[in-house]
């Protein structure tokens, strides 16, 4: 039987990224994608093998996707808004795409048949962790609109496996980052104020602790769990590398011999801002995932060689 993969958001920094690397363990990807300003269609063009295609189509739009989502088939979920300061301001935007728009992917496969789904939710659904660790049995406390859309689309997945027994799993995943990520997130952002000479807005006074894991890392994560997770299971995936936000960038400063005064500026901190999210990745170890990136060599060759999408 042909194994298919039905890629929502393939154009996106995780899905881009999924596709490079793994394309060649699949006789098929379907990369459907809204083409928002996330999307990344140069990266995608350069790795695209001929028999894989693109549809230009919208998760809220289920008339598309019935026509679009092959039966017998794997759906890997990693369309979304993703930022989560734009949440702030355009949050229905954030509910529909998240919420909504999941909700009609898995109502898509569940009318198809056969079909194993794999959706990438993350660990903001937790809300803020100060002094305790977050299992994947633990409550979901998110605390923005781009969190609470996330938390929305991962109980209304985890529903679904309930109520109609299909083979869904979930993976919630720390900040991200590597080569080409979209300029608005920090470590991109700050490699472009310092290259490109782009301010810098610092929330707050930068206090937020945030753990960082490599888009391979993260990728290989997906993979691991679309084939080898059972079904309902959820996975947290952790990037054992944290950092005080100023830290981080202080540390760029240092690395480019640029002073942070000089390519930033601080701004009102967000309405709320999460100071850390503490998960086990015990779980996703025992399923045999290993993180073999180290943060410090990969954010100079970011910082080098200028790796940011815009
Ligand atoms: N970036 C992170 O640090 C991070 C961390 C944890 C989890 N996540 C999750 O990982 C997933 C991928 O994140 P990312 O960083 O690649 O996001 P991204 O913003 O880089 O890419 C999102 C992609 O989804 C597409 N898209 C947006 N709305 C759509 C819609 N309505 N229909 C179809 N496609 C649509 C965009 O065009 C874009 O190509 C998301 O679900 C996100 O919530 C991201």
């Amino acid at each position: 039987m042909q194994k298919i993969l039905f890629l929502t958001g393939g154009l996106g920094f995780a899905g881009k990224h999924y596709y490079k690397t793994y394309k060649n363990r699949w006789d098929k990807i379907i990369v459907y994608d809204k083409c928002t300003y996330a999307s990344d269609i140069t990266f995608f063009k350069k790795y695209k093998r001929r028999k894989d295609t693109l549809i230009k189509g919208d998760v809220c739009d289920f008339k598309k996707l019935y026509k679009s989502v092959p039966t017998k088939s794997y759906v890997i979920h990693f369309a979304a808004e993703s930022h989560v300061d734009n949440s702030f301001s355009t949050s229905l935007i954030f509910t529909k795409t998240n919420s909504l728009g999941t909700h009609t992917l898995l109502e898509v496969c569940r009318l198809k048949k056969n079909i194993k789904i794999t959706i990438i939710s993350t660990d903001e659904v937790y809300g803020e962790t100060r002094n305790i660790i977050k299992n994947e049995k633990s409550i979901l406390e998110p605390t923005n609109p781009y969190s609470a859309s996330k938390t929305s689309a991962d109980i209304i997945s985890q529903t679904y496996f309930k109520c109609y027994k299909m083979p869904i799993s979930i993976v919630r995943a720390n900040n991200l980052y590597g080569d080409y990520q979209y300029v608005e997130k920090i470590i991109p952002a700050t490699v472009n104020a310092i290259n490109d000479g782009k301010k810098l807005r610092i929330h707050g006074k930068g206090a937020s602790i945030r753990n960082f894991l490599h888009i391979d890392d993260f990728v290989s994560a997906v993979h691991l769990i679309t084939f080898k997770s059972k079904n309902g299971e959820i996975f947290n995936v952790k990037g054992k590398f944290k950092i005080k936000i100023i830290d981080l960038i202080k540390k760029l400063s240092k690395i480019s011999n640029k002073k942070v005064s000089k390519f930033s500026k601080f701004v009102k901190d967000r309405p709320f801002n999460d100071f850390t999210y503490n998960i086990s990745d015990k779980k996703i170890k025992l399923l045999g995932w290993k993180e073999k990136k180290n943060f410090n060599n990969e954010i100079k060759k970011i910082l080098e060689k200028n790796l940011v999408f815009k």
